[in-house]
């Protein structure tokens, strides 16, 4: 298999070849990019574009097709990510997922938050710790991030939590627009600085206020899906974890019926778009009850967790 890094494979004009470098960190980030945002990116014509991503496919062999049996090997030796929560990492199958996005979705308080600052603390950790010896980024889209609680997270791992917000890059998203840049962008942000997990909290917020009513609602799929393939592609090309929150739209109805009547926001176009998707409600106190409700591979099972002062953590069963 050829270089990750080594462009000169493609054979390509040296300007074309320049440009290519400048925007794709490594040919598996060019080879899973469609040849459109290429022409985009690098300002070179569709022709060259296409040609470059072909040849960047055929380079690192993902042309041909593998089979299942190489498949599952592949996937028994990808790391999880620890969620420091044994029951809900067993009812992930180990933890986080790397290649693929897992949403949590759940009304306020639930935890999504204070289980995406675990997850950035736990990233950092070596993978016989459960963590996958890198960085965070996390697109902040509701101005929740908190570096002092973060801190906090981090104290059971070091007495000094800088060494651990260093390694956490925050981009607060402003709008819609700006949410896809900074992931669009990030190519050279993940490679350089080995970001093995990125964050969206919230995925809903912008989209569902820019986007209201059923008249937008064509342009809001069509922007929300080119989000979630640039998201995919990311977990993808750079063997990451990607971890949305959800909110989670009510039906006056639930309140008399149960949680079963409640949907995660953004609806059934983006539904399709996260590997695993799990739902969190409120139990008694600092528990958390997180559903497993669809995944390709996960039963639906439940685990429990508690939000305590360290972080997320194991408590005693509930007697639910
Ligand atoms: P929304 O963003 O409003 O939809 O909610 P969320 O699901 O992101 O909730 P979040 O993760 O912010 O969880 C909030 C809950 O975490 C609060 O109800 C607190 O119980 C708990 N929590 C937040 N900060 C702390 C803290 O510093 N110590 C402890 N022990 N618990 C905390
Ligand atoms: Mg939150």
């Amino acid at each position: 298999m050829a270089e990750k890094n080594d462009f000169t494979g493609l054979k390509l004009s040296e300007e074309v070849t320049n440009r290519l470098k400048e925007e794709f960190p490594t040919l598996i980030a060019l080879a899973t990019t469609p040849p459109d945002e290429v022409v985009r990116r690098c300002e070179i014509n569709r022709r060259s574009a296409e040609t470059a991503v072909l040849k960047a496919r055929k380079l690192i062999g993902m042309s041909e097709p593998i089979t299942a049996a190489e498949l599952l090997q592949q996937r028994l030796i990808k790391p999880h990510l620890t969620t420091s929560s044994q029951q809900l990492d067993e009812i992930l199958g180990g933890g986080i997922h790397v290649g693929a996005l897992t949403e949590f979705s759940g009304s306020f308080s639930t935890g999504k938050t204070q289980l995406a600052f675990q997850l950035c603390i736990n990233v950092q950790l070596s993978v016989e710790e459960g963590g996958l010896d890198g960085t965070a980024l996390f697109i902040d889209t509701e101005n929740t991030f908190s570096p002092a609680r973060v801190a906090e997270m981090a104290y059971p791992f070091t007495k000094d939590p800088s060494l651990f917000l260093k390694k956490i890059f925050v981009s607060r998203a402003y709008n819609t627009d700006h949410q896809i840049q900074i992931v669009s962008k990030a190519d050279k942000l993940i490679e350089k600085n080995e970001v093995r997990l990125i964050i969206v909290d919230s995925m809903a917020s912008h989209f569902r206020a820019e986007f209201p009513g059923k008249d937008n609602l064509p342009r809001r799929q069509q922007t929300l899906m080119s989000h979630a393939e640039d998201l995919q592609r990311l977990s993808e090309a750079f063997e990451l974890a990607v971890v949305t929150t959800n909110q989670i739209l009510g039906n006056p109805d639930s309140l008399f019926t149960g949680e079963s009547n409640l949907s995660p926001a953004l609806g059934f176009a983006w539904g399709h778009r996260p590997t695993h998707r799990i739902l969190l409600r409120k139990s008694r106190g600092t528990a958390r009850i997180a559903r497993i409700f669809d995944s390709p591979e996960l039963a639906e099972r439940e685990a429990v967790f508690h939000i305590t002062s360290q972080g997320i953590r194991d408590g005693p069963p509930l007697d639910y």
